[in-house]
């Protein structure tokens, strides 16, 4: 027996000490040998380094939040506040789903009105079951997992007023130091009552100092860094844009004021989903706060009816006492292995070139052959035609016009799309640049499937599927509109579409765009019901043709979330390609997001969003720190200099992309704290590294400080090289002591190191 401390409250209740050291309850045959149950009961969800532990209220039946972060052998509850003034007990403990409406004054996780118009719920405890491996979510994407990576505690609510169940969903992947959390909601009633709210993810942590981490921006503005104490009152964030959108991702991290990139602990949340949604932390006066994760109540207001059962998104929390990095790495590993079901996102990428920077909406057949044949020049292995191919009634000349009639173009396309592709497909690729493959072009292709410009074919017969409000204006932008993809026959639509165009010719790649946010919806409903279809309509399509290469795109990273990366590998990053915004764009992104799953190409200078001129390799070193390379730009304007330069780009990206995709990432100085920012990917086994280092401004003081390396073995003897000059190191002096790298007095330099085990 462990000797437990008096909780005096209780003791003062006369209750029995809930505290479990004992285990009352393991999976039988140990499969699920992560959670244990104790009395009261008592949940613990525990691996080496992380534990969750909750218990029920004895008194009320509700559930007490008791600790979420280092592992720790034995559940100590925190005392509760005392009670004491204006509010009910419930303001006072800590609380694991929070409901509304008996004296918890803070924001609940779960908001419901009822048939009569009431708000007011009391889900108690009834139950709960533990299995191994992790269920999937009905309609939803999902982290997943065999019996030997997961295990699930499932507890049961039950609301005697209201005849409303809940089941909370709790898997532990102690691998990766995560916990997945999502709640599914049924109406046992008889009579529809209206979900206002929910969070997926809800806790109340103790009274300590924290920050909020958190990740803004706009259009070719994603993904930038902030930090923030968390003081008393709300703080948080939003999307109202029916998508996750580029305005903030549905990501935040809480971390000590203390935590830096290797130190401190820090405590990621990421929800696992594409539309709207809410953040909220909230300090209360007892200095509790009350972490929020889920959808935006302004877009949910979902009806549910006798018999039905909502299934809230899943949220998935990643707990580090080695800092910020630890975190990211445990997030990537974790999504590349247990959220992405895409078979390239272990898999080198092919080197594209991209026709929009070059061509526009000119393109024809002869047009994009010939870039092609440039690109193949170049090293280059996949084509992928841009915007401007489709549309015979209204041609898809400019962004007027066209979308949603995705016929190719006959004044463009003539023979269609197949005696096209067979031709782009018959290039040979310069075999100089060394990557790999058939040594033949392949062929990618844009599509834009959720949206419809009033001038097409499509809108003249089905004006009702875009979204809209009675007798609204449509809102447009970008001259366009969103079709109602919570509409079935809309679903159907954009499969057959899709299916139509892939079975048309031999297509490896799809970019899949989308550009505008949503508007007049016909209720908030309309939005999550959109993502259950948008969920539908790509899980049909990823499931038919597992062979194409899939990458996401919405006007950059309006959608660069995890709800697209359990079906696509690949999102472009940023439609801001200029070397320098790059860098902070990606090295934000990459908080929650593996660089594995990052779309980066190298574009013309000038720039054309910001008008910054930086140099080839600079653009190419940046460009190259993703998954997916590629360029965006007119082959023939190159100068002779450039032209020269590329196949040697390509071949070192490609040499080096297999460890970009698959390594650990350490982010070694960032942007927005470092003149020479530098990252670096590592094999877990440190057989071998790749260095990427940059200088921003040429500086004659103060010098760059030594660069750190991580992820090494500290008594292997490394190769140092940058493919014509090479040192040997061991891993404790590029560890602890750095490398000091010479800078030349120029801007916008940058340098990729290969650092081999001998
Ligand atoms: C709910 O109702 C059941 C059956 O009547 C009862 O056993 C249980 O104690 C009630 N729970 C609460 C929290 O009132
Ligand atoms: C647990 O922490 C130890 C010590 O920091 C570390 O070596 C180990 O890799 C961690 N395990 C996991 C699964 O993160
Ligand atoms: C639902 O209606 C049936 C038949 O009227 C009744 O027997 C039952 O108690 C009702 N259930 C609830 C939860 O109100
Ligand atoms: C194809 O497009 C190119 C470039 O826009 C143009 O010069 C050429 O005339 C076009 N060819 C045809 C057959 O339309
Ligand atoms: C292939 O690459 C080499 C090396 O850069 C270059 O000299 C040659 O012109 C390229 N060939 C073609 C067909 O573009
Ligand atoms: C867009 O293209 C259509 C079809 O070619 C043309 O009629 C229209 O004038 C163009 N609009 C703009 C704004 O360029
Ligand atoms: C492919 O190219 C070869 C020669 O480069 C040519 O003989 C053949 O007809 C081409 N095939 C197609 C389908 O264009
Ligand atoms: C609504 O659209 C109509 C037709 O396009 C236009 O005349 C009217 O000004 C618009 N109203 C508002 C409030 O934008
Ligand atoms: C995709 O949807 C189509 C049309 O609804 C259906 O016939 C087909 O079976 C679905 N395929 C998959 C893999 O879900
Ligand atoms: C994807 O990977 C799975 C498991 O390795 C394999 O069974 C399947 O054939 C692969 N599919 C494709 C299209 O490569
Ligand atoms: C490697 O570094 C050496 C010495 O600084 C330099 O001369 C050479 O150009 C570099 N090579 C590459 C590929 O950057």
């Amino acid at each position: 027996m462990i000797s437990l401390p008096v909780i005096p409250a209780l003791a003062a209740l006369g209750l029995a000490n809930p505290v479990l050291g004992r285990v009352l309850e393991r999976d039988q045959d140990g499969a699920s040998q992560w959670i244990s149950v104790g009395e009261g009961p008592s949940f613990s969800l525990s691996s080496t380094n992380i534990s969750y532990q909750f218990h029920v209220d004895p008194l009320t039946l509700d559930l007490i939040h008791d600790h979420w972060g280092a592992y720790a052998a034995e559940t100590v509850p925190d005392f509760n506040g005392k009670s004491g003034g204006w509010s009910g007990p419930y303001t006072y403990r800590r609380r694991e789903f929070p409901d509304l409406g008996r004296g918890d004054f803070r924001v609940p996780a779960i908001h419901i009105q009822h048939a009569d118009g009431n708000t007011v719920s009391a889900f108690s405890y009834t139950g709960h079951d533990i299995s191994a491996g992790k269920p999937s979510l009905p309609g939803l994407p999902a982290t997943f997992g065999g019996d030997e990576d997961v295990s699930t505690l499932t507890v049961h609510l039950y609301d005697n007023y209201s005849a409303i169940a809940a089941d909370l969903h709790y898997s532990i992947f102690p691998q990766y130091n995560a916990i997945a959390r999502s709640f599914q909601i049924s109406n046992q009633g008889n009579q529809s009552v209206t979900v206002l709210r929910a969070s997926s993810w809800s806790i109340d942590t103790p009274n300590e100092e924290l920050d909020l981490i958190d990740l803004s921006g706009d259009w070719a503005w994603e993904n930038h860094i902030n930090r923030r104490a968390v003081i008393s009152g709300e703080q948080g964030f939003r999307s109202s844009a029916g998508y996750s959108s580029h305005f903030h991702n549905p990501f935040f991290a809480l971390a000590a004021p203390t935590t830096t990139e290797s130190l401190g602990p820090a405590t990621g949340y990421s929800l696992v989903y594409t539309g709207s949604f809410a953040a909220n932390v909230e300090r209360w006066s007892t200095g509790w706060v009350r972490v929020l994760l889920g959808l935006n109540p302004l877009h949910l207001s979902w009806p549910l009816a006798p018999g039905e059962t909502f299934t809230s998104p899943e949220v998935v929390s990643v707990h580090s006492e080695q800092g910020l990095g630890s975190m990211s790495r445990s997030f990537h590993s974790l999504y590349r292995n247990h959220l992405s079901r895409s078979n390239h996102t272990f898999e080198t990428r092919p080197p594209l070139l991209n026709s929009w920077e070059g061509l526009g909406a000119n393109i024809n057949e002869s047009a994009v052959v010939k870039l092609a044949s440039e690109a193949a020049g170049l090293g280059c292995t996949l084509m992928v035609m841009d915007d401007g191919w489709f549309g015979t009634n209204y041609p898809r000349d400019n962004d007027t016009l066209g979308l949603g009639d995705w016929t190719p173009d006959p004044r463009k396309f003539p023979d269609g799309l197949g005696p096209f592709v067979a031709e782009v497909t018959n290039i040979t690729v310069n075999e100089t640049s060394n990557s790999g493959g058939s040594g033949k072009m392949t062929f990618g292709i844009w599509v834009e499937p959720e949206m419809v410009n009033p001038e097409s074919d499509l809108y003249l017969e089905h004006p009702d599927w875009c979204l809209h409000s009675g007798s609204h204006n449509r809102t447009l932008v970008r001259d366009q509109l969103v079709l109602n993809v919570g509409l079935p026959e809309v679903q159907d639509y954009i499969i057959e579409t899709v299916e139509k165009i892939l079975d048309s010719a031999p297509i490896s790649y799809v970019k899949w765009d989308n550009n505008r946010g949503m508007h007049e919806l016909p209720s908030p409903a309309a939005d999550h019901a959109y993502m259950l279809g948008l969920y539908r309509v790509i899980d049909n399509l990823t499931t038919a043709h597992p062979e194409v290469l899939w990458e996401g795109c919405a006007s950059g990273g309006g959608r660069f979330d995890p709800g697209l990366f359990h079906y696509w590998p690949q999102t472009w990053t940023s439609d801001d390609t200029d070397g320098l915004e790059r860098l902070y764009i990606q090295f934000g992104t990459s908080l929650p997001y593996p660089p594995s799953a990052m779309g980066c190409h190298v574009s013309a200078v000038p720039n054309g969003q910001t008008g910054r001129t930086t140099p080839l390799a600079f653009r190419a070193a940046v460009a190259s720190m993703c998954g997916s390379f590629g360029f965006e730009l007119n082959p023939s304007e190159l100068d002779q200099e450039e032209t020269a330069a590329i196949p040697g780009i390509i071949a070192r990206q490609q040499q080096i992309n297999p460890i970009v995709i698959n390594g650990d990432f350490y982010r070694l100085a960032l942007p927005d704290q470092s003149n020479w920012p530098a990252a670096l990917f590592a094999y877990p086994d440190a057989s071998s590294a790749v260095l990427f280092a940059f200088q921003i401004r040429s500086k004659l003081k103060p010098l760059p400080g030594p660069l750190k390396l991580k992820g090494l073995d500290p008594a292997a003897k490394y190769s140092v090289g940058n493919g014509t000059t090479s040192d040997t190191w061991s891993g404790s002096t590029l560890m602890n002591v750095g490398l000091s790298l010479q800078w030349p007095s120029a801007d916008y330099e940058s340098m990729i190191l290969l650092i081999d085990k001998q």
